[in-house]
């Protein structure tokens, strides 16, 4: 009965990121978007970029295309900065790549958005990313994860989050095993302020 109330007040870009910022979740992720904005690469496509909180880290000049699927999160999103290329569309469907053309290599960031999509629609996902990311670029992810050894505390975040996919090692393993992907995949716990473990993929093209 909460956790229903509790998703749908979520969808309102404020709140979520009011959210987010509580349970430490934005340090998080700051955190691994500085890392890879460290990187000489300047283009990033942003895939389920909701309201683009992570924009401030990327560098000045950096190129910056972010989709997303919900309205509200990127007119919230376009305020941040001039310049950025915001594109409303499911990522799972081939319709948002004709809005790009990426000629160097690009960082792709999808933060907290495999957990949201079916398996189905997962590898489609990272097939239109592969379409369009040139050789040189990486695709980095992080989502929540269940594994043996997570605690109960953690089972229950993962299992209550908004998004209806959280995977094991396992189930994950396999999707970028179809798509002959070669990942580095690092499990991590304790990064924010709720108990919830979070699974971080690096696959560089
Ligand atoms: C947990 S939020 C993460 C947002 C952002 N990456 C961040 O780190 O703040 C998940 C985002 O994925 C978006 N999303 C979910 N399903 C999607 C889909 N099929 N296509 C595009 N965006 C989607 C949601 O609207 C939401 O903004």
């Amino acid at each position: 009965m909460l956790i229903p109330i509790a998703h749908r007040m979520l969808e309102n870009q404020l709140v979520y990121d009011a959210y987010q910022t509580c349970v430490g979740s934005v340090k998080y992720r700051k955190n691994l978007v500085r890392k890879l904005a460290e990187e000489e690469i300047t283009s990033f496509l942003d895939i389920g970029c909701g309201t683009a909180s992570t924009i401030d880290l990327l560098p000045i000049n950096a190129s910056y295309h972010g989709i997303d699927i919900s309205e509200k999160y990127l007119e919230r999103a376009r305020g941040k900065r001039p310049g950025l290329n915001l594109i409303l569309g499911d990522v799972s469907k081939s319709a948002w790549t004709q809005f790009l053309n990426l000629e160097a290599p690009t960082t792709c960031i999808a933060l907290g958005i495999f957990h949201h999509l079916s398996d189905l629609e997962l590898k489609l996902m990272l097939q239109q990313c592969l379409s369009v990311l040139p050789k040189g670029s990486k695709i980095f992810s992080m989502d929540p994860i269940i594994t043996e050894s997570s605690s109960r505390g953690a089972k229950w975040f993962a299992e209550n989050d908004r998004g209806k996919y959280v995977r094991t090692l396992t189930q994950l393993e396999e999707i970028f095993t179809v798509n002959n992907l070669n990942p580095t995949i690092k499990v991590e716990s304790r990064q924010m302020r709720i108990p919830l473990d979070t699974v971080e993929i690096l696959i560089t093209l």
